[in-house]
């Protein structure tokens, strides 16, 4: 079982995917437990990137795909062949929404990463009002580090609200309790 969560920053994505591996953990599966950008060397400047200026959108899209590339090679692709249960606390759904935001065309992104990376079984969009998301996360939409920005946020929301058609697709209202979230995600595993 390969699940992603995905969402705008402040939707809790973090907390529901550890509450999710423990789920599965209680039930006796191995879980691989990983998020993207990764804590390897491109992952880390691309985060690095988030206060110290981003890079170009070039150079950005190049290096999410790299952090990428390593990740399913070293991590996701061993963990599904050796049958772990395998959850992500985001994947390429978010290089569609972000750098989708920042001019590239979602669907040619999409392209580019399943010509490598393996589809989820399920995909968690977890989804909230960019207001609401802005002040969970601390920031007013003027002072947020650039990838957080209001306007790029509701962008954001909007690319991944498109993917909500997707049979493998489920989207989760994170208006709600973080408690109320993990039972629509324990419902949607239909578990
Ligand atoms: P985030 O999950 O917020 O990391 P952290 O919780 O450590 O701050 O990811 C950092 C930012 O990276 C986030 O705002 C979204 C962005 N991002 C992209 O722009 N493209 C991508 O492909 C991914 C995976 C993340």
């Amino acid at each position: 079982m390969f699940i992603v969560l995905e969402g705008i920053d402040g939707t809790g994505k973090s907390t529901q995917a550890r509450r999710l591996a423990d789920h599965f953990l209680a039930r006796g599966r191995t879980v691989v437990l990983s998020r993207e950008p990764t804590d390897g060397p491109w992952g880390t400047l691309l985060r690095d990137s988030a206060s110290t200026g981003r890079l170009t959108p070039e150079e950005e899209l190049e290096t999410f795909l790299k952090d990428r590339r390593q990740h399913v090679t070293e991590k996701i692709a061993p963990a599904l062949a050796a049958g772990h249960t395998v959850i992500l606390d985001r994947y390429y759904f978010s290089t569609m929404a972000y750098q989708g935001a920042r001019g590239f065309d979602p669907q040619e992104i999409r392209r580019q990463n399943e010509a490598f990376a393996p589809v989820p079984d399920l995909l968690l969009i977890l989804d909230l009002d960019v207001d609401t998301a802005l002040q969970r996360i601390g920031t007013r939409g003027d002072s947020a580090n650039q990838f957080e920005q209001r306007g790029n946020l509701a962008r954001c929301r909007e690319i991944f609200l498109s993917l909500a058609s997707e049979p493998f697709a489920k989207v989760i209202s994170t208006a709600t309790t973080p408690d109320e979230v993990t039972q629509q995600i324990l419902a949607a595993l239909g578990t």
